[in-house]
């Protein structure tokens, strides 16, 4: 499926209301919502999140900040979603974003960066599949 991605609004970004504003952006770029929720995660739901990372460094760091508040938590949809997405956030590090990005107008630093994407189809699904049942999803 190379037309859906899960995108996450990080705590940092919920907590300084910017939600709408990036909700807007992700609307404006042409995806479609197909899910969306706040929800706080624990602990244990943010390590199997984050699985992929646990031998990095900023592993626990992670963790840490994406339990910190509640997320927003979105199934979208587009042609060449995952792709498009990480474009419209931008680089990982706000510092090295291109100008317009979610990341360059909200993030704070590199591991506070406002919003996750999807890194490839195969997790797009994995991730959406993790975070809503099929009752919480429209097609
Ligand atoms: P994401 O998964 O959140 O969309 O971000 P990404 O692909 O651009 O970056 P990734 O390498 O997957 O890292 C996941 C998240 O970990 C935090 N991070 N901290 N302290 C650091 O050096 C560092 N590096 C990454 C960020 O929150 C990053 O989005
Ligand atoms: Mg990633």
């Amino acid at each position: 499926m190379a037309n859906i991605t899960f995108g996450m609004i990080k705590p940092d970004a919920v907590k300084k209301n910017y939600s709408g504003k990036i909700i807007d952006m992700i609307l404006s770029a042409g995806f479609k919502i197909n899910g969306m929720k706040l929800i706080q995660l624990t602990k244990e739901q943010a390590k199997q999140f984050y699985l992929v990372h646990k031998d990095r460094p900023f592993y626990m760091e992670l963790v840490e900040y994406i339990t910190s508040g509640p997320v927003i938590a979105l199934a979208l949809e587009k042609d060449n979603a995952v792709q498009d997405y990480r474009i419209l956030l931008g680089a990982t590090d706000p510092l090295e974003a291109a100008d317009g990005t979610i990341r360059k107008l909200f993030g704070e630093s590199k591991a506070v960066n406002a919003i996750h994407g999807s890194d490839s189809d195969e997790n797009a699904k994995i991730e959406i599949s993790f975070m809503f049942s099929n009752l919480e999803l429209v097609s």
